[in-house]
This record gives C-alpha cells, sequence and structure tokens, in this order.
C-alpha cells in the first residue's frame, strides 16, 4: 500500500466529503497521476500539501479522476435496491407483452448498461427479455460510446460481476469478456449530448449516474426537466451516489433517498411555469 496515496484519499474524503477510497487502485492512481504530471509535481505528498495549499485543486482533480470512471455493478447496495424494488415493480405493472424501456444516459463505456441488461434478462428470463426491453444508452463521448458498443472488457473490468453472471452473460475470448451478442441486440447506442438533444421518451427507467454532478445548477434543472418529460408517469430516475441535488424536489419525489431512486411528480403537480421555462431554455 502506498501511504502518501492513502493519505491524500484520506484528506479528500475529509475536506471535501468525496470518498474515493472504494475505487481500484491502479486506474485511480493513473488519472492522480495525470493530474500531477500536469502541474510537475511528482509525488502523492506534495500533492497532498499543493492540495492543501489551494482547495481549488480539488475540481480539476474530481474531472480528471471521474469524467469517464465507471463500472459493472457500481455501487453494488444500490443495484441491489433496483433488482429487488424497482424491476419487479415495472414488470409488474405491466403485461406480459409490453415493452420495457430503459435509458441508461452518461453510459460511458457501457457497464452500466450491460449491468442493466443483465438484472432486466435475470427478471424477465431470456426470450421475455429479447422480445420486450429496449435500453437506450447515450454518451456524448463518442470513444466511450464505441467502447461500449463492442461490449468486450478485460478481466480487471469484469471484477464487479458475480461469478455465475459472468459466467451467464460473457463470452471469454482470449483475455476478454465479451457481452453476450443476443442480448447486445436490444441495446441502441447513440451519441447524445444531454444539454442540447432532445431526450427518449416513455421511459420506465432512466439511469443517469454520476454526470449531473458535473453540470452547473442551470444546466441541472434543465436535464431535470427533460428527464421528467422522458420519464412515463409510473417510470423511476436512478442518480449516483453523490448526487443530492436539492433541485430533483422540483420535479420527482424520493423513493429510497439512500439509494437515490426518485418517482416522477405527475406532470400536473409539477409547478408548470418552472417546468416551461426550464424546458424552453433548451432553445
Ligand atoms: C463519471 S462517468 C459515469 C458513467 C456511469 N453513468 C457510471 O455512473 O458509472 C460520466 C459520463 O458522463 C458523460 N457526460 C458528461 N457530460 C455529458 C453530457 N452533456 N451529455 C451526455 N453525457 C455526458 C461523460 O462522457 C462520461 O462518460
Amino acid at each position: 500500500m502506498e501511504y502518501a496515496f492513502e493519505a491524500l484519499l484520506d484528506y479528500l474524503r475529509q475536506s471535501h466529503g468525496f470518498d474515493f477510497t472504494t475505487y481500484k487502485r491502479p486506474s485511480l492512481m493513473r488519472r492522480v497521476q495525470n493530474r500531477m504530471q500536469a502541474l510537475s509535481i511528482e509525488s502523492y505528498s506534495d500533492y497532498l500539501d499543493y492540495i492543501k495549499e489551494d482547495p481549488e485543486e480539488f475540481t480539476p482533480l474530481f474531472n480528471t479522476i471521474e469524467i469517464n470512471f465507471t463500472g459493472f455493478f457500481r455501487d453494488p447496495e444500490a443495484w441491489n435496491y433496483i433488482a429487488k424494488a424497482i424491476i419487479p415493480r415495472i414488470i409488474a405493472s405491466k403485461s406480459e407483452s409490453e415493452p420495457i424501456r430503459v435509458w441508461s444516459a452518461g453510459c460511458a463505456s457501457g457497464e452500466e448498461t450491460y449491468t442493466l441488461a443483465i438484472l432486466l434478462a435475470e427478471a424477465l428470463g431470456v426470450e421475455q427479455y429479447k422480445a420486450r426491453v429496449q435500453i437506450y444508452a447515450t454518451d456524448v463521448d463518442t470513444e466511450a460510446l464505441n467502447q461500449s458498443r463492442q461490449g468486450s472488457y478485460l478481466s480487471s473490468q469484469v471484477v464487479g460481476v458475480p461469478p455465475t453472471l459472468l459466467e451467464r452473460y460473457f463470452e471469454q475470448i482470449a483475455e476478454r469478456y465479451i457481452f453476450d451478442k443476443d442480448l447486445r441486440r436490444s441495446i441502441i447506442f447513440c451519441r447524445h449530448n444531454l444539454i442540447q438533444d432532445a431526450p427518449m421518451s416513455k421511459i420506465d427507467l432512466l439511469v443517469c449516474r454520476n454526470v449531473l454532478i458535473y453540470f452547473n445548477t442551470e444546466a441541472q434543472t434543465k436535464t431535470l426537466a427533460r428527464f421528467h418529460f422522458s420519464l412515463k408517469d409510473s417510470g423511476f430516475l436512478f442518480l449516483g451516489m453523490s448526487e443530492m441535488l436539492p433541485i430533483y424536489t422540483n420535479f420527482f419525489n424520493p423513493l429510497n433517498l439512500r439509494q437515490r431512486v426518485f418517482t416522477k411528480i405527475p406532470r400536473s403537480h409539477v409547478n408548470q411555469r418552472l417546468l416551461n421555462s426550464a424546458l424552453l431554455r433548451r432553445h
């Protein structure tokens, strides 16, 4: 263990409330080193001194660490809640022939999207899944999106997938794990900028995790208003663990605040003026 690095993580947790201690060390260290190189700083302890002196350094560091950071079953407790409480509710609210529409917004390299696909296939069975599920996987970053489309991961990237699910849903070819091609057909990958592009519609479950945190309050409000439009009245919104957005209360009610799952406030109850002004600001 690199003590100076752990000391830096402790400091970030205590002073900025961001807990990176659960992140995998090699990629986390690489990202912090990128930031250190940009500042010509050579040791973690010097960097810790630097960030103590200049708290504003937290923002570029955070962006370097988080920008495409993702993982299968990231925050397992929250995904467990989605599997046990939300997906069964969505299925129970529909007839066996009705489609299930899911949007993974800001999907990065696809781990979140395939986590969703696995949980839906587990709940529905593969045949029902293939007949009914449609997943939109969108991101503004075309490079990340290309990786998503491939559905091909190194063993270090699939550590979060429970072994039985890894065996069931991935084919191992040489050192790579390839997500089941048949199930992948239900996923539509497309470039989409949450701030500019028209939102998807009639969504049952909208997963947008660790994306809104990069937006300013105006962009967050606009995006949440669009998410409100995107979701069916019975739909669910699932945000990231560090996303406590006070403005969500204009559009959504918390269903499980700890796991960041929300239900839509019916359109007639939303402050109409707020909704209109947020939606109009997209032009
Ligand atoms: C930290 S990653 C989160 C990945 C995944 N949702 C997760 O929680 O594991 C943030 C992703 O948001 C994407 N993103 C940032 N701004 C965006 C925007 N305006 N529209 C769509 N995606 C955006 C980035 O390209 C990146 O892939």
